[in-house]
């Protein structure tokens, strides 16, 4: 009898040394919905003390009463969380049990699997793959695509811009496109593979990117933050600015959407280096910001539509976001995501908010969207893709093609709005 249960005991070490409810101990995404002032303080509190990730909202000051927070919390905190969240009667739901499983899906490579029906474009891909992807673009289409490069990252990666043209058609204007300014919103830089995949399928096929692409060229960057991303991929996957480092402090990074010349680092960014809103030591101090200001500076005369690609909260935004003021052609700009939006509604039954960013969301100043429209580009606009918070910046590769049609449809909705508007005759004097 005494042997057997010194061999049950045996057998059963490892649990019996664990604590009781291991089961909870590993990284998760909670759901929080503060009732009180206490409560959000309390909040406030452990997004700042402990090592957790805020996915939503951006920064512990807009954390409100009855509003949901989506707080990542890592294993080795865990425990000091929940018994805060409970000493002050705090209630959480687990929105993602498991995160870990699902960055696993999101890295995982099955493009030797002959299972896997996903193609190249339905899966996420690493700086290094998105390097060699641009290069082989190019190459398959070199009548179509060029490669520019319009400057380097604070780690020295090169920043290359995509120019899709299909002919040379003088006084052509142009769009500009790019994706992953934030390091962890991974599906939009899947977003710039994909309309380049799909403008250069498509054009010829489908009525509506041709007439795009036949009256205006298209310059996409595919990885606005490249030192972002690639850490996203290696060291943290919940990173957000880029990873440029300053002789005043340890922290690194600076909020390159906090870093463009709109109301530079005024109420909605912060002059903390440690804060997930940094806004760098001046206006386009960082040199991905001054590559893409540079740029736009030098073409804002052909250029007459910007994009810029985040994720999540399914939002259709245009200016202002660093002012409360109204835009010059507000309700021409309102009009365009009003359409887009509702055009997403009836092809995909998905719902996107749209409308200024300052009102729509929050105040944010010194953003690309806000700095382009001041440059002289009047259809300006800021994207927040999939999804509302199911899986947060951790949307599994299957939802991809989903994500990324329905932002295509507002994207070319918007486009041949303004192909429309320019093409119109003028009224004579
Ligand atoms: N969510 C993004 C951010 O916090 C975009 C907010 C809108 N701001 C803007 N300038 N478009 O940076
Ligand atoms: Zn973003």
């Amino acid at each position: 009898m005494k042997a057997l249960l010194i061999f049950f005991v045996l057998m059963n070490l490892d649990k019996l040394l664990k604590p009781a409810h291991c089961a909870e101990i590993q990284d998760q995404v909670l759901s929080i919905t503060p009732k009180t002032q206490e409560q959000v303080d309390i909040l406030k509190n452990v997004s700042t003390q402990y090592e957790t990730a805020l996915w939503q909202p951006v920064s512990p000051h807009y954390i409100k009463e009855d509003t949901q927070v989506h707080l990542f919390v890592p294993a080795n905190s865990s425990e000091t969380v929940k018994d805060l969240l409970k000493r002050h009667a705090i209630t959480h739901e687990v929105l993602l049990a498991n995160p870990n499983e699902l960055i696993e899906m999101q890295t995982r490579n099955d493009s030797t699997d002959p299972r896997s029906s996903s193609t190249f474009y339905e899966r996420y891909h690493s700086l290094e793959d998105i390097y060699i992807w641009i290069n082989r673009t190019q190459q398959d289409n070199p009548d179509t695509v060029k490669v520019i490069l319009i400057g380097s990252s604070f780690e020295k990666r090169p920043l290359y811009v995509l120019k899709l043209s299909v002919n040379n058609r003088p006084n052509k204007k142009a769009m500009w496109i790019d994706c992953g300014i934030h390091a962890r919103e991974w599906i939009s830089p899947a977003f710039c593979l994909w309309f380049v995949q799909y403008s250069l399928s498509f054009y010829q096929s489908n009525k509506d990117i041709t007439n795009i692409l036949d009256n205006m060229d298209v310059y996409i960057l595919p990885v606005l933050n490249p030192d972002g991303y690639h850490y996203t991929w290696t060291t943290n996957r919940m990173w957000r600015k880029n990873r440029s480092t300053n002789m005043s402090t340890k922290c690194i990074g600076v909020d390159l959407n906090r870093n463009f010349d709109a109301n530079w680092c005024t109420e909605g960014a912060s002059d903390q280096p440690c804060t997930e809103i940094y806004c760098g030591a001046f206006p386009e101090s960082e040199p991905e910001t001054q590559a893409v200001a540079d740029f736009l500076r030098s073409h804002k005369d052909i250029v007459q539509i910007y994009f810029s690609i985040h994720s999540y909260s399914q939002m259709l935004l245009f200016p202002y976001s660093c002012t409360l003021e109204e835009a010059e052609n507000h309700s021409e700009l309102l009009e365009m995501v009003k359409e887009a939006a509702g055009q997403i509604h009836r092809y995909y039954r998905n719902i996107y908010k749209y409308g200024p960013g300052a009102n729509t969301i929050y105040l944010a100043p010194g953003g690309s969207d806000d700095w382009a429209y001041k440059l002289g580009i009047k259809y300006s606009f800021t994207f927040e893709l999939q999804d509302r918070g199911r899986y947060g910046f951790l949307l599994p590769p299957s939802h991809i093609s989903d994500a990324c049609n329905e932002a295509l449809l507002a994207v070319k909705t918007i486009a041949l709005k303004v192909v429309e508007k320019t093409q119109a005759p003028t009224t004579p004097a």
